[in-house]
């Protein structure tokens, strides 16, 4: 009877050490659902199961609680998240996505009862594989020396097959992936890694593919990548991307040496710096982008006495050039083509697209035009170039209802190459009767992207913030002219002193 009740023990400790599960108590989880039902399950879904009104306007969807799917995971591929894992990512958010960072908005014991209460939604928590241990990261520093070792590796593991070549997110398999509710899910831009959604250290590159991302396409490589070629694959992952950008808000036009040949393409820019504005979803009015294809475009510019150039490259997973686009073509608020994902993403439709917008007139002060096409009272010039053709106009906008073409002419250039989309226009300066390009000034200007892939098309699309455009000034170019200049007047004043000397000299000669 003793050794029954001790067996007994025995099994429910044994249980129990071995079920750690980490679930909170009753009251944690009440106020945990306090919390929940107030700030998250608009988009998450008052079950935890994603089945809200958001879900049909945002990619990715909000995470579905129910599914056991988690992408950010400190533990082996499949399993669950540990706590610290849900806690982080309602801490930071993901990036890039509509899941906001919650620090400093809730408090650290509320963010742990809402974990708990997460949990809940999951039996799985509740089982044998409730609570996972996190794997061991042991570090490796940077290590240049072994990049060329991280390529190959990368090739033998077929990362370009989903994120390209050279990891702009472009490979060969990227437009067909789906996530594990039936979504479209692009593979991530390894040029930005600052839009990565589980962070971005190597310690996270690293527990990335190691573990893998539950509910995408994106396998672990646990058992097919040894520990020291891990190392050098992070540090060629981490080799691809700049820093978070330096977001500019002046493009600063230089003076071009020579005639404005854009048939010359992107070479016609070498020296000149650029500035990356960031692109977001177009959310005021109707036609509303909720996930734009295009998250970023860097701009450049040139002009001279006749012309002005600008240069605008931008990553892209396809190149859209079929189908058409249009600054007046309708899109619905919702889009039922976006919502059936077997019909969504279908190439064809609609083509890349891409805008340059000024305000029409030379604008008093630090005024600027509505931000959108332009109003009744502030005209706005739209350089539009529908990629599907080998056109470029330049409309009038009053407003998304009035937009005009005009007759002036609008030089382009366009290529796309390796998931980068390079535009070029270029038109004349000043322009008659309108927005005059004065040297030494600052021009208000934003950029439209349209990713036809995504179905964006007239008012659903990719805009930037207001920015400038300034002309330095053409003299200052180069700092030969000043000193020519000098040069030159320094020149003739000596000859002048010459001379009279000579002069003198001679007139005292024959006075003499
Ligand atoms: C505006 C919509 C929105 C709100 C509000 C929101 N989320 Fe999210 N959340 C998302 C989206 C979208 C994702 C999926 C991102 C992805 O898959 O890349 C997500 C993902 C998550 C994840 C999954 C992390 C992983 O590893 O997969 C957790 C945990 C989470 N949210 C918790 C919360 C909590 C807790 C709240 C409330 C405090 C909240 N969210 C509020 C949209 C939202
Ligand atoms: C089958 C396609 C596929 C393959 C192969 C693939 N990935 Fe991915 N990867 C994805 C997708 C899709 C995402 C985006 C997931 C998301 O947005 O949530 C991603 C995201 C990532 C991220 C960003 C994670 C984050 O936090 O957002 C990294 C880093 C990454 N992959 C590295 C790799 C490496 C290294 C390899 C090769 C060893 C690889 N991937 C192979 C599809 C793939």
């Amino acid at each position: 009877m003793k050794r029954l009740a001790l067996l007994t023990a025995f099994f429910v400790l044994s249980a129990s050490t071995l079920f750690a599960q980490d679930l909170g108590t009753e009251a944690q989880r009440a106020e945990g659902k306090v919390v929940y039902d107030q700030k998250c399950a608009h988009c998450h879904g008052y079950n935890g199961d994603a089945e809200s009104v958001a879900t049909a306007y945002l990619r990715p969807t909000p995470r579905d609680f129910t599914s056991g799917n988690y992408k950010f995971r400190s533990t082996a591929s499949g399993e669950l998240p540990t706590t610290e894992d849900i806690k982080r990512s309602i801490r930071d958010g993901m990036p890039y996505t509509s899941m906001p960072a919650w620090q400093g908005i809730l408090s650290e014991s509320d963010i742990t009862n809402l974990t708990y209460y997460i949990k809940s939604f999951d039996q799985m928590f509740n089982g044998p594989y409730g609570s996972p241990e996190a794997i061991t990261i042991n570090s490796q520093a940077y290590d240049e020396s072994r990049l060329a070792r991280g390529r190959e590796v990368f090739e033998a593991n077929q990362c370009a097959d989903c994120h390209g070549e050279n990891g702009r997110g472009n490979g060969e398999s990227a437009a067909e992936l789906m996530d594990d509710w039936g979504y479209p899910i692009r593979p991530a831009d390894m040029t930005k890694r600052w839009t990565f959604r589980a962070s971005a250290t190597r310690e996270d590159i690293y527990r990335t593919f190691t573990t893998g991302l539950n509910g995408t396409p994106m396998p672990s490589y646990q058992q097919t990548i040894e520990e020291d070629d891990r190392w050098a694959l992070v540090d060629y992952v981490w080799s691809l991307s700049r820093d978070e950008p330096d977001y500019g808000t002046v493009v600063t036009a230089q003076g071009a040496s020579g005639a404005i040949d854009i048939s010359q393409g992107p070479a016609l820019f070498e020296n000149v710096p650029g500035t990356y504005f960031p692109i977001v979803g177009q959310l005021i009015e109707p036609g509303r982008a909720f996930y734009p294809g295009v998250n970023g475009v860097e701009v450049k510019a040139i002009y001279n006495q006749d012309d002005i150039a600008f240069l605008l490259t931008w990553n892209d997973m396809t190149a859209e050039t079929s189908g058409s686009n249009g600054l007046t073509m309708e899109a619905p608020l919702f889009d039922p083509s976006m919502a059936d994902s077997a019909a969504a993403d279908t190439a064809g439709t609609y083509s890349d697209a891409v805008a340059l917008l000024l305000p029409a007139e030379t604008m008093a002060g630090v005024e600027k035009p509505y931000f959108m096409f332009g109003d009744s009272k502030n005209p706005m010039d739209i350089w539009y170039t529908d990629l599907a053709t080998d056109n470029a106009g330049v409309f009038v906008g009053r407003g998304i209802s009035n937009i005009q073409e005009t007759e002036q002419t609008l030089e382009r250039y366009a290529n796309y190459d390796d998931g980068v989309w390079t535009v070029i226009f270029k038109r004349k300066r000043p322009m008659d009767g309108g927005l005059s390009f004065d040297e030494g000034t600052f021009v208000p200007i934003t950029f439209s992207v349209w990713d036809g892939f995504n179905h964006e098309r007239g008012n659903k699309r990719g805009l930037s913030a207001w920015y400038h455009v300034y002309l330095s000034p053409l003299e200052t170019q180069s700092a030969a002219g000043p000193m020519l200049k000098w040069g030159l007047i320094t020149l003739l004043v000596e000859l002048a002193l010459i001379g009279f000397i000579r002069w003198r000299n001679k007139k005292e000669a024959v006075a003499a």
